[in-house]
């Protein structure tokens, strides 16, 4: 059984991010996504809500399972015995964090491969910090999130506002 994990933010779930979960679960038997801390960022949403946002966008997919931890992502791999992590590679200033964190994870469980899938032309300039700054201008970012996490970072900001 293939087993692999894709981890991230997730603040929130993009198109991006969708479209990479739907390569990857092609490919292996349990795909795990991960919602993790990334200790560089403030987050908008907790992490009960974007692993909501991720489970309300992947219903249908049968061999995905949404999950949030808190602790090392080699740790969570180890845990549901995932041999590999899959990350969306957009444009090339990506690959240098990407390959960043590869090394690291290699160093510390050498058993456990990173996979960089290319993202698809269309969603290569979407990210979770672009969508929320567009949003908080009024901004249309219905062709680059899930419907419901649209309604969320509108709600968020009217709240906040
Ligand atoms: O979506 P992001 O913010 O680029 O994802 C980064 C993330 C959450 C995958 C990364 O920060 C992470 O793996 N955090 C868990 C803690 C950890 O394992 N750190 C060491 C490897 S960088």
């Amino acid at each position: 059984m293939h087993i692999a994990v894709y981890p991230g933010s997730f603040d929130p779930i993009t198109n991006g991010h969708l479209d990479i979960i739907r390569r990857a679960a092609g490919l292996v038997d349990k795909l795990y996504i991960a919602v993790l801390v990334n200790k560089q960022k403030k987050c908008m949403f907790t992490p009960q809500e974007r692993v909501g946002f991720i489970e309300q966008a992947v219903e249908g997919i049968i061999n995905v399972e949404v999950v949030s931890y808190d602790g090392l992502l080699v740790e969570f791999c180890k845990k549901v015995n995932a041999k590999a992590i899959i990350k969306g590679l957009r444009v090339i200033t990506d690959y240098e964090s990407e390959a960043q964190m590869a090394l690291i994870n290699k160093k510390i469980e050498p058993d456990i491969e990173t996979v960089l899938l290319v993202a698809t032309e269309n969603y290569s300039f979407i990210s979770s910090s672009i969508i929320k700054e567009l949003a908080s201008y009024g901004s249309d970012i219905s062709e680059m999130v899930p419907t419901h996490v649209q309604e969320a970072i509108v709600k968020k900001w009217r709240e906040e506002s």
